[in-house]
């Protein structure tokens, strides 16, 4: 496998998804072992579920809270933040609500699916950190009504904040490294696309291929550590 060599690029996006986090010991969605296979979104992850029985998505919330809290950034997470603190122009896209890649270092992360380290309620549209494992009380302490985890379920639209702000990414980027994403999500999985399009080094890290592994140039069908350890052997702290 090449290593990469930073300078030669001017403006670098990684665009992760849960298998960047699968070496942290947080499931990935589709596939082996994935959340959806054992939990049926439409009960746990969607706004008429939470409208029906808010303590019963909590309840999975806050499991979910508990596992991430647990975990620890991998060698895939601290790599692409070490390569955020080296390089002038470096985006992080990702759809990942769980964090690592903060707690890794980064401190610039485009969260496209929000954060369940954040919450909001109707009365309170502005999200607020919130770090309680497990979230204590589940309704806001000035209104009463209930909080919401500040992340993008199923038919909810992406804030337009970080869908500007990654499009403008994938516009400019002339490398684009995509990291355990399955590619199925949309609109999310439309982003490196743009990149692809526009004739940017495009590489795919996932040890499947996937629905559109066909914008990537390059495909590494390895762990995301791995890969990234000898793609960026200065960064490897293997
Ligand atoms: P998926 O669970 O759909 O896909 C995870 C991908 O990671 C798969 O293609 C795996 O092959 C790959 N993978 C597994 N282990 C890996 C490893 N160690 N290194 C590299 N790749 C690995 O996850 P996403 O594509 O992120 O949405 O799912 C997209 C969205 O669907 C999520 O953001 C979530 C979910 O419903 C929301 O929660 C809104």
């Amino acid at each position: 496998m090449e290593a990469l060599e930073l300078a030669s690029f001017a403006h670098i996006v990684f665009f992760t998804g849960a298998g960047l986090s699968a070496e942290s010991g947080i499931p990935t969605y589709r596939g082996a072992g994935g959340l959806w296979g054992s939990y049926d979104y439409e009960s746990y992850a969607c706004q008429r579920a939470f409208d029906a029985d808010p303590n019963k998505v909590w309840d999975f919330h806050d499991e979910r809270r508990r596992r991430m809290a647990a975990a620890d950034p991998s060698q895939a997470h601290r790599i692409i933040a070490a390569v955020g603190q080296s390089h002038p122009s470096v985006a992080v896209v990702t759809q990942n609500i769980d964090g690592l890649q903060q707690r890794a270092g980064s401190t610039d992360v485009i969260e496209l699916h929000g954060s369940i380290w954040r919450v909001r309620c109707a009365c309170h549209p502005a999200p607020q950190e919130d770090l309680g494992v497990p979230l204590e009380p589940r309704s806001c302490p000035g209104c009463g009504l209930w909080r919401r985890p500040d992340i993008v379920w199923f038919e909810d639209p992406l804030q337009p904040e970080p869908i500007a702000r990654a499009l403008a990414a994938l516009e400019t980027c002339d490398l684009l490294l995509s990291i355990g994403t399955s590619g199925v999500v949309y609109p999310a999985a439309s982003l490196p696309e743009i990149a692809s399009r526009r004739g940017s080094r495009c590489i795919e890290i996932n040890p499947e291929p996937t629905q559109v592994s066909s914008w990537y140039d390059t495909h590494y069908r390895e762990q995301a550590s791995a890969a990234l350890s000898a793609l960026f052997p200065a960064f490897d702290f293997g």
